[in-house]
């Protein structure tokens, strides 16, 4: 198992171009199923999510290339409708495959997600919109058998705006009888994402973005190009390693609408930020400010997968600041090695309380999930000493070659 040795106390200096994004490429790849025809993919992370996603393509006869950052996808031989469970329970994402071989091949079998560490995340609201959508699904032994004979367009409702219940309505019903309509649905820019590189194969879809979206089913598509949109999760940690080192980065290939609410607590923090539509410059305090309440909510609310990153940051300010996570139960995993690092943080419940000390000490941690094992590296390049980070690879799962881009930022990190 591979871990990142990091020095602390160096502050961050230059550019560093920010990639597409993990949770847009992952629908998109599971998208390329519902086209009897080529799909070419530009811009995406090369990432072991992302790997694996390309392995069950291949699994069900698709032909898959990769050439740097440019995947092809060929759906024409589409021969199997069970998903290989060891590439299933490898990543929770996959339960979005139900609603694309639903389209595509009316009929999916495949075990019960895995995924990060981060509490119970349940699919009922999957389940449920697919059955109103006229599936039946049998459950048994961990595994869930699911068919339709034609799927009908329908009104759903969402309990929540949950961004996989969303993307997997929308591939189940861009070939469905009819007309669906999501009413609460996630408004993320991944779900953006998802919505144009479907009607660029020739689906009929209005509305991501908003509340409400709109798919009227179509019988054929053609052959499609898409451009996946930087992750604004990267951008955001990139930017929190330039606050907590009091560094200068300048952040290239963003989208900065994506990033708003980032931008404005960190703004709060003190950081100074300039910024055109695609480049951003964020110069760190010297001393950060605490913040009174950061609360994670569905986009465009400031984002959970943010919330470690920022309570890293948070722990070095001057006075205490609350974080409340109201997306997740059990997404402080982080706290515990934050505090093995000196911080003074108490959980009650959904809440942190971060009383800001001066400095961080480096020490001995393990990353336990992806944006928490994200957050120890922030903490470990502010730190006084040196860190070790094991279990990297729930950090690689998201952040394609981190200690790289950090490297050429002036941070003393390997990686052994
Ligand atoms: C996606 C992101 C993840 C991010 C999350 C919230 C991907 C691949 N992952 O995850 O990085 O942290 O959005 O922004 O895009 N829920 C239910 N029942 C369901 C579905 C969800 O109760 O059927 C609950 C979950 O347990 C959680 C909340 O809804 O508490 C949000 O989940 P959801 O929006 O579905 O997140 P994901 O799509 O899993």
């Amino acid at each position: 198992m591979s871990k990142y040795i990091i020095e602390g106390g160096r502050r961050l200096v230059g550019e560093v171009p920010v990639i597409g994004a993990k949770n847009a490429v992952l629908p998109i790849l599971a998208a390329t199923i519902i086209n009897n025809n080529t799909s070419t993919i530009f811009n995406t992370p090369n990432l072991k999510d992302v790997e694996v996603m390309e392995q069950i393509l291949v699994s069900i006869g698709c032909k898959v290339s990769r050439v740097d950052n440019v995947i092809f996808v060929d759906s024409r031989n589409i021969s199997k409708i069970n998903i290989p469970e060891e590439l299933v329970r490898e990543m929770r994402s996959s339960i979005i495959l139900m609603g694309a071989m639903l389209s595509r091949c009316g009929e999916v079998e495949i075990s019960y997600p895995g995924g990060c560490e981060i509490g119970p995340r349940p699919i009922d609201l999957h389940l449920k919109a697919l059955r109103q959508l006229g599936t039946i699904i049998e459950e048994s032994h961990g595994f869930l058998h699911c068919k339709a004979e034609k799927l009908k367009g329908c009104d759903i409702q969402l309990d929540f705006p949950s961004v996989g219940a969303t993307e997997n309505i929308m591939l189940a019903a861009v070939k469905a009888e009819g007309t669906t309509i999501i009413r609460n649905a996630a408004r993320e820019p991944e779900i953006i994402d998802l919505q144009n590189f479907l009607n660029g194969m020739g689906a009929k879809i209005h509305g991501a973005g908003t509340s409400i979206i709109r798919i009227d089913g179509v019988d054929s598509f053609n052959s499609v190009e898409h451009n996946i949109i930087p992750d604004r999760i990267v951008a955001g940690t990139y930017m929190v390693a330039s606050a907590i080192t009091g560094g200068e980065v300048i952040l290239k290939n963003i989208e900065v609408e994506h990033i708003q609410s980032i931008i404005a607590k960190l703004k709060e923090t003190g950081c100074m930020i300039y910024n055109n539509c695609t480049t951003l410059k964020i110069i760190g305090p010297k001393k950060i400010n605490a913040i009174e309440t950061v609360q994670t909510l569905p986009y465009p609310g400031f984002p959970t997968d943010m919330q470690a990153q920022m309570i890293a940051l948070l722990s070095i300010a001057n006075g205490t600041s609350i974080v409340t996570e109201t997306i997740f139960e059990n997404r402080f995993k982080h706290v515990e090695e934050l505090v093995r690092m000196g911080a003074n943080i108490k959980i009650a419940g959904k809440v942190a309380i971060i009383k800001g000390i001066n400095e961080l000490t480096g020490a001995k941690v393990t990353s336990k999930d992806l944006r928490g094992g994200a957050a120890l590296v922030l903490a470990a390049l502010a730190a006084n000493g040196r860190s070790e980070i094991e279990d990297t690879f729930h950090i690689e799962r998201g952040y394609d070659c981190l200690e790289k881009a950090l490297l050429a930022l002036n941070a003393d990190i390997k990686k052994i």
